[in-house]
């Protein structure tokens, strides 16, 4: 039986959070292992909506192990509020069901006056970030300067090593000029969380080592998507994190061969939230039609999403570095009644043709898409659940993707509803 590992093949907001809510009843323990809040994953079960940011997917389920991993910040005060929204609907939470690695990061409220600080001197430049503070925690973890979950343990050496973050923080913040934080205050509010989230915290990667080593099966659950990655997105209109399959492991706590099966989920079209290059936008009527068709707004900020057509070299792209092995395309029910519709299948740059998305900044704002037309279809493929319901101009259009991609569609979704779901291969199955 394989491991899988499920992540955003675009730039989010792919429907990971259906597709793992799904997945998860085959699956003995649900990780996350990267990101943090700024996360909005969407599951929607027999009519009621879960909006969850930290908490992993399988936690609506009763008898999952649900894990947050090492390579996750997490914001104890945000984490506290979700785990309180989650049981006002009836899910259950406690340190059996929830375990989160004495080795994470923690995201203080210095963290997010720092983004929100840094956002306002790139002006024009600005990322769009989610305001929750990622950016600068990854900073700190990577200049050695984090506090970590194991850190609320000991109070006395924390408030140290706050005292030290904090002194930092706060000269480039008087140099900014902006309002500066106050130690005491962070500190007496973590001491006032902190035996709470200690209770669920654990030694993450010795229960996933015996997790595997008794057959139970894992399932990765990515955030963002690869155009988002540190290294492989639209730099440096990115998030702080890798995204990529391989973060499953170290994000973890396993060997390189934890994950058998990667699962890339895909959009039938394309969104960002935030700023940076898009190349297939379609600022005009197509874009509001599947702005409002999808649903379009963010998970986390509310902000409308930006739309446009299928990029097949971006995903293509995203299949080959991240070693996806299918997809689950989404949304497919968005794209009915259109006549036509376009996929880019190539970029132009000065004149040149390129069958790649170029790493540079100033090249990727200059691409312009090559675009191939295909019929669309007028029946309705909303909640579809076989095959043999599309119409056949819906299944050639997932024919079509598959090929430009080089991937399979391992599954198909037709709806926000967790059993609108239409499976062509078990990733478990590897
Ligand atoms: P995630 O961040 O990748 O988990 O995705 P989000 O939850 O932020 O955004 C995906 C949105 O699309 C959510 O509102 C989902 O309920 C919705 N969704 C997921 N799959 C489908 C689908 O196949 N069809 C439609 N119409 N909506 C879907
Ligand atoms: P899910 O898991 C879509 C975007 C932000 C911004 C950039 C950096 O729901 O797919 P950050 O706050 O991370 O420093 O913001 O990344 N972003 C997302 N966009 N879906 C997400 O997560 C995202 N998480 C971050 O909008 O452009
Ligand atoms: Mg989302």
């Amino acid at each position: 039986m394989a491991n899988v590992a499920v992540i955003g093949s675009q730039w989010g907001d792919e429907g990971k959070g259906k597709i793992v809510d799904w997945l998860s009843s085959r699956a003995d323990v649900v990780v996350r292992f990267q990101g943090g809040h700024n996360a909005g994953h969407t599951l929607v079960i027999d009519g009621v909506t879960y909006k969850l940011s930290l908490l992993p997917s399988g936690i609506v389920r009763k008898s999952k192990l649900s894990v947050i991993g090492n390579g996750v910040v997490v914001d104890p005060w945000a984490l506290l509020e979700e785990i309180e929204t989650v049981r006002g609907k009836g899910v259950e939470v406690n340190p059996d069901k929830l375990m989160i690695a004495e080795n994470a990061h923690l995201i203080l409220p210095v963290h997010q006056v720092l983004d929100g600080a840094l956002e306002k001197i790139r002006g024009k430049g600005s990322i769009g970030t989610t305001k929750r503070g990622i950016g600068p925690a990854y900073e700190d973890k990577v200049a050695r300067r984090g506090i970590r979950v194991c850190d609320l343990r000991h109070p006395e050496i924390l408030k140290e090593k706050l005292e030290q973050m904090v002194a930092h923080h706060n000269a480039l913040l008087k140099g900014l000029g902006a309002d500066t934080v106050n130690v005491d205050e962070i500190y007496s509010r973590l001491m006032a969380v902190a035996d709470e989230v200690l209770s669920y915290t654990g030694v993450v990667w010795k229960t996933l080592d015996e997790a595997r080593r008794q057959g139970k099966k894992i399932l990765f659950e990515g955030a963002q998507g690869m155009m988002l990655d540190i290294d492989h997105g639209t730099y440096p209109f990115v998030t702080s994190s890798n995204m990529h399959a391989g973060q499953a492991a170290t994000g973890s706590g396993m060997g390189p061969d934890a994950v058998n099966y990667v699962l890339g989920i895909t959009k039938a079209y394309t969104t960002r939230v935030g700023e940076g290059p898009f190349p297939t936008e379609q600022d005009n009527e197509v874009g509001i039609f599947l702005g409002e068709r999808g649903h379009e707004f963010g998970t986390v900020t509310g902000r409308k999403r930006r739309c446009g057509w299928f990029d097949a070299v971006m995903v293509r792209q995203a299949v080959k570095i991240g070693g996806i092995h299918g997809i689950a395309l989404t949304k497919l029910d968005v794209l009915d009644g259109l006549e036509e519709l376009k996929i880019c299948v190539g970029y132009e740059l000065e004149g040149k043709s390129l069958d790649y998305f170029p790493s540079s900044q100033v090249e990727q704002e200059r691409v312009q898409p090559v675009y191939e037309t295909v019929s669309g279809w007028k029946e309705s493929t909303r909640g579809a659940r076989s095959w043999a319901e599309l119409p056949a101009e819906a299944v050639k259009y997932v024919r079509h993707v598959e090929e430009l991609i080089g991937a399979p569609v391992t599954l198909l979704s037709t709806s926000p509803e967790r059993d609108d779901t239409i499976l062509m291969h078990d990733p478990f199955l590897g």
